[in-house]
């Protein structure tokens, strides 16, 4: 299984007024994978559905391996599949249900490859399975090797781990990872999850109303956003009154750099907390309100005067953090986009 390229040019597909993909651009390298971020109803499920092939755009085109598929059918563009949730066959073995794409191979061959893919995935131990007698990670894992059983020239992968628990979700996304490294496939992988995004793909395409708003590698998306809103969705930010001066803005008493020049004086920047530096000090201007325990990093929201700062700060530093300690804020020169 080598990778294809895949291209998207200038879908659009409008739902009654809704603009679910507005002249949406996407080039995918052979190989490699990339999420499709941004917030619910933003067209990801869209872009997904017609490259796969189920959904026509109003205008554009797929390309496939440099080739024209948009007039193609679903079943004939060679692509696997993984919905959020439930889409196993209830009557059907794991093992079933992975080899049941493959009948066209001869049932013996078509087996065999269904439990190595069940190996692939990790749940060979499970094959005689139903899925009512698997935990949602496992179905998801089985859904996983059912789409990737039948050697497709790209997998699509729509929000699988959102109906997961927290840990299982984390697990399953590092282990889809790992097996599309090992595959090599072309991963298109959908998510409203920042966190997930960052943590998988090569690149990420942050999505705002059916259009690609930044498609970078995720310490660019993260470090240098492109827009306000890829700033604002991408990790929480302070949303916080500057001053502009040249390329700087001042914020809080520190000039910082700006990502984007700026015509306006007075504007808000986006800083994000672990930028900010909280330092318990008697004439502080800064007054701690409250702190939230988040594991080994913590959150302290800060006032200073009528303006509200989050930051993040080392949880054994929260004992000299208590709320109502004055405090001094500082912020770290790092690059800030404007809202
Ligand atoms: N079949 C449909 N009929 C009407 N509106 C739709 C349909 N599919 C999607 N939409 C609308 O298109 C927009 C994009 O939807 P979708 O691609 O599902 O977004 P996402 O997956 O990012 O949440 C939304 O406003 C949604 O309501
Ligand atoms: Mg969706």
């Amino acid at each position: 299984m080598t990778g294809v390229a895949v291209q998207l040019h200038g879908l659009r597909r409008t739902f009654g007024t809704v603009h679910a993909l507005d002249n949406l651009d996407l080039a995918i390298e052979p190989g490699e994978f990339i999420a499709l971020l941004g917030p619910s109803g933003c067209g990801k499920t869209t872009a997904l559905r017609v490259l796969a092939g189920l959904e026509d755009a109003d205008s554009g085109r797929v390309l496939v391996g440099g080739k024209d598929v948009t007039a193609l059918p679903a079943n004939r563009r060679d692509m696997g599949m993984v919905f959020q949730a439930y889409s196993l066959f209830p009557h059907l073995t794991a093992l079933a249900n992975v080899s049941f794409g493959l009948s066209l191979r001869g049932r013996g061959k078509s087996l065999a490859r269904a439990q190595e893919m069940l190996e692939l995935v990790g749940i060979a131990a499970f094959a005689d399975r139903y899925p009512h007698q698997l935990s949602g990670g496992q179905q998801q894992r089985v859904a996983l090797a059912r789409a990737l059983a039948i050697e497709p020239s790209v997998l699509l992968l729509d929000e699988p781990l959102s109906a997961l628990d927290a840990k299982v979700r984390v697990q399953l996304r590092d282990e889809i990872r790992r097996i599309q490294t090992e595959v090599g496939t072309t991963t298109l992988f959908v998510t409203h999850d920042q966190e997930e995004a960052l943590a998988v793909a090569d690149r990420v395409g942050v999505m705002r109303a059916g259009k690609l708003e930044q498609l970078a590698a995720p310490a660019d998306i993260y470090l240098t956003p492109a827009t306000p809103f890829v700033a604002e969705f991408v990790g929480l930010s302070n949303r916080l009154p500057g001053t502009v001066v040249g390329n700087e803005v001042e914020v809080l008493g520190t000039r910082l750099p700006l990502l984007s020049p700026s015509s306006t004086a007075s504007v808000t920047a986006l800083v994000r907390p672990e930028s900010v530096q909280v330092t318990p000090e008697t004439d502080g201007e800064g007054r701690v309100l409250t702190t939230s325990f988040l594991g080994p990093i913590s959150k302290v929201t800060i006032t200073v005067g009528d303006v509200l700062v989050v930051a993040q700060v080392a949880t054994d530093r929260l004992p000299s953090l208590t709320p109502g300690t004055p405090v001094r804020v500082s912020l770290q020169p790092v690059p800030v986009a404007l809202a």
